[in-house]
């Protein structure tokens, strides 16, 4: 049978983009460019032990895949022990393991929010929670300005819900801004659920590396929801969110991208476990890296970020892309970010633990003096 389904659509939309210099496109970039673009915070990827560890321990279990959802019979000790670590170390009372962090902020948000609840939530959330709010009605989302507590109190002030639930990130994935402290205190005022998204600041930020509740030294609550991915400083893949008994029955129960998906990658959730115990046992050492190239960072670019990553922000799409350009012909590689992922197009660089301070001294002699 013959197709005459036209692409003319998708072409004009395509062809809008490419004119807008925005089109994306997947590259296999070469192992010789340094790598200032990824959120391998601790050169974790790189490092062999928690690898082989993995590989020699999955072994032993006979089963190299989880087959099924973790609600039919997917879930596997290697599951359990990781979460059961997870939660013994942030000191919540329980730990999910989701299959990525994307599924996680889904989940949370398509599951959390019932009818009459009210979600507040940082206008810098990440994409995969701006996409779970589509799934709510539009009046039981509220969208704060970025880390401004004053218009995120005076949203729950004017709010009548039954239930308010609060999504900030600890780190925010493209400024790099860490949240501000306050906003534990507004979730205990007004009797809100917080959901702290720790992509970025797990492995970064706090005396032991554990994030923004370290950072700030908060004990977790009943009311307090962790989310942490793999992918990133943990150098695996996949994502975990803790939180009280309650919630997690309740999600176990009610969000469908943990009921309705298969179980996270064996693989992935002990080499995640590994690569948490090797970071814990490397914080000495890894705070320290992480201090110094926080420090020159912060002072060559005038910025006080918390956290490793450090936006450069450019006038426009094809200015970032000709400065990413020219920064690549000098052998490193760089994230060129354009709307619509932010407002404004920057570079992002991330200071990695494992890249010398010569190398990063020379990288910032591409970026003019002036920024
Ligand atoms: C803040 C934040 N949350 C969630 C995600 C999604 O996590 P994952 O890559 O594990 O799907 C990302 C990025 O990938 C992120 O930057």
């Amino acid at each position: 049978m013959e197709h005459n389904f036209k692409m003319s659509f998708y072409t004009k939309e395509l062809s809008a983009i490419r004119k807008k210099g925005l089109l994306r496109e997947r590259k296999i970039y070469s192992e010789e460019l340094i790598d200032l673009a990824s959120n391998d915070y601790l050169g974790i990827s790189h490092i062999n032990e928690p690898f082989e560890y993995t590989v020699s321990q999955l072994r032993a279990y006979h089963q190299f895949s989880p087959k099924a959802s973790m609600l039919v019979n997917g879930y596997h000790q290697v599951h359990r022990d990781f979460e059961e670590y997870l939660a013994r170390v942030h000191m919540f009372q329980r730990a999910i393991t989701v299959g990525s962090g994307f599924l996680a902020n889904l989940g949370l948000i398509e599951s959390l929010i019932r009818g009459g609840d009210e979600l507040f939530m940082d206008s810098e959330y990440h994409a995969s929670g701006v996409v779970a709010t589509r799934i709510l009605k539009k009046r039981q989302v509220h969208i704060f300005q970025h880390n401004s507590m004053k218009k995120l109190r005076e949203l729950l002030q004017n709010s009548k819900a039954k239930r308010k639930i609060i999504a900030v990130e600890g780190i925010y994935s493209m400024s790099g801004d860490i949240v501000p402290k306050d906003v534990f205190d507004i979730a205990d005022e007004f009797n809100a659920i917080l959901i702290v998204d720790e992509a970025h600041s797990f492995g970064v930020l706090g005396d032991s590396l554990m994030g923004v509740f370290d950072y700030y030294n908060i004990q977790p609550q009943p009311n307090h929801i962790k989310m942490g991915t793999l992918g990133k400083a943990v150098g695996s893949y996949g994502a975990y969110i803790l939180a009280s008994d309650e919630i997690i029955s309740f999600l176990e129960n009610r969000a469908k991208p943990i009921i309705y998906s298969t179980a996270p990658s064996l693989f992935d959730t002990l080499l995640a476990h590994f690569s948490i115990e090797y970071i814990f046992e490397s914080i000495l050492h890894f705070g320290k890296d992480i201090a110094e190239r926080r420090e020159l960072f912060n002072r060559r670019l005038g910025l006080d970020k918390k956290g490793l990553i450090f936006p450069i922000q450019m006038g426009s799409s094809e200015e970032v892309i000709r400065a990413r350009d020219r920064i690549l012909r000098n052998g490193f590689l760089v994230g060129a970010i354009r709307p619509p992922t932010v407002e404004r197009p920057m570079l992002r660089v991330i200071a990695r633990r494992d890249i010398s301070l010569i190398d990063f001294k020379r990288f910032l002699e591409f970026i003019p003096e002036s920024i």
